[in-house]
């Protein structure tokens, strides 16, 4: 610097110091910080392991009675790299993933808000999802969409402990500052359809009732996504149908629309053969995934998380990423997104990891044990 830049830079102190007092500021010097070259985030990837969840959520089965002494009983993924910024309950900036369990006889009782909510079963069988007065019942692997505004309660009518994954898409709400939350004025909203009307109504074909009316909008008709159905067609995928960055994947749809199952929040399960390895890419929206079967790993910007069935991961926003099945049988992963609102925004943008013919080098690996250790 010379020292006639030295003197201007003096000179002009007190401006600067008076625009900060009086809350102003130079776009000249911040502008690089406000309109970036490409995304930036404090969003990290982490991975949580299911036996250490699954333990802290049947001691919560112990502590605490749904619909008593909480409104929901679930145990939430809290990502460290948010927390840090005051973002409580946040797995990504813009979504929310808890660990929910009903034992039996117990009762979640009815409300409505303005998060959208998907349900993605992990364990057990014979509770239902009641979505505006419509029970859906629940086994390992479906996915059960409660749309923004529907009101929903959760009941178990079976013997063993069922827990299943909800994902929110609390981050955004929160930012949009839109969330709004009310309890039905009763346990139960009043069952007005057969039991898994809508589900039954496009799995076993496509048919309504005499005179019934479809809204061709949202929310979608169908409450209740069968896991039979998502791996049937998974499984009967050719090599032509694979995809280079996700393996043999598929979208939940809503099929009025063509579009997303939820309007908000994207669903997904893909399949990968044993010794598969994609190649990796990097999208503008982020993700939570759930190992539904199998073994392997996902390397994300450069660091591998091993997982195992039931395990969660966070994929970041503009993260390169590339999944590996390790084991003897199948992968079947779920996972669910802030895509539709990134596309909605025109925000969407994606491209192929340009490098090593589209592989990323190892250069540290996630340690769950080290990063968990205080377990109950
Ligand atoms: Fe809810
Ligand atoms: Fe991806």
């Amino acid at each position: 610097m010379s020292n006639n830049d030295v003197s201007i830079k003096n000179h002009l102190k007190p401006y600067y110091e008076g625009m900060k007092r009086n809350h102003l500021g130079p776009l000249w010097y911040d502008l690089g910080h406000m309109v970036t070259n490409e995304p930036v985030t404090d969003v990290q990837p982490y991975l949580w392991k299911w036996k250490m969840i699954r333990e802290y959520v049947l001691k919560a089965g112990e502590l605490l009675k749904p619909g008593k002494d909480a409104e929901r009983r679930v145990v939430y993924l809290q990502n460290p790299s948010l927390l840090k910024h005051g973002l409580v309950g946040y797995g990504t900036h813009t979504l929310y993933a808890g660990i929910q369990l009903l034992l039996p006889g117990e009762c979640a009782p009815s409300h409505h808000h303005s998060q959208s909510a998907i349900r993605f079963i992990i364990e057990g069988s014979g509770a239902y999802t009641a979505v505006n007065g419509e029970k859906t019942y629940m086994e390992r692997g479906d996915m059960v969409l409660t749309p923004a505004w529907t009101w929903h309660e959760h009941k178990h009518e079976g013997t063993e402990p069922v827990f299943w994954l909800d994902g929110l898409d609390v981050g955004l709400v929160r930012t949009l500052a839109a969330s709004f939350f009310e309890p039905y004025e009763e346990e139960s909203y009043p069952m007005e359809a057969p039991e898994n009307y809508s589900t039954k109504q496009f799995s076993m074909g496509a048919f309504k009732k005499l005179n019934e009316r479809k809204n061709p909008g949202y929310p979608s008709p169908i409450y209740g996504y069968k896991f039979d159905r998502v791996k049937y067609l998974l499984d009967e995928m050719k090599k032509e149908d694979q995809d280079p960055f996700d393996g043999y994947a598929i979208e939940y749809i809503n099929p009025l629309t063509g579009g997303s199952a939820d309007s908000r929040i994207g669903t997904m399960m893909q399949r990968l053969e044993p010794g598969m390895q994609t190649k990796a890419h990097r999208h503008v929206h982020s993700a939570i995934y759930h190992v539904l079967e199998g073994e392997g790993y996902t390397i994300i910007d450069g660091q591998k998380f091993e997982w195992e069935k039931g395990d969660f991961f966070i994929l970041p926003p503009w993260s390169c990423h590339e999944h590996v099945n390790t084991g003897s049988s199948d992968v079947y992963l779920f996972s669910f997104n802030d895509k539709p609102v990134m596309e909605k925004l025109e925000l969407e943008f994606s491209e192929p990891y340009g490098e090593n013919d589209g592989h990323q080098i190892i250069e540290k690996v996630f340690d769950p044990d080290h990063e968990q250790v205080d377990t109950i």
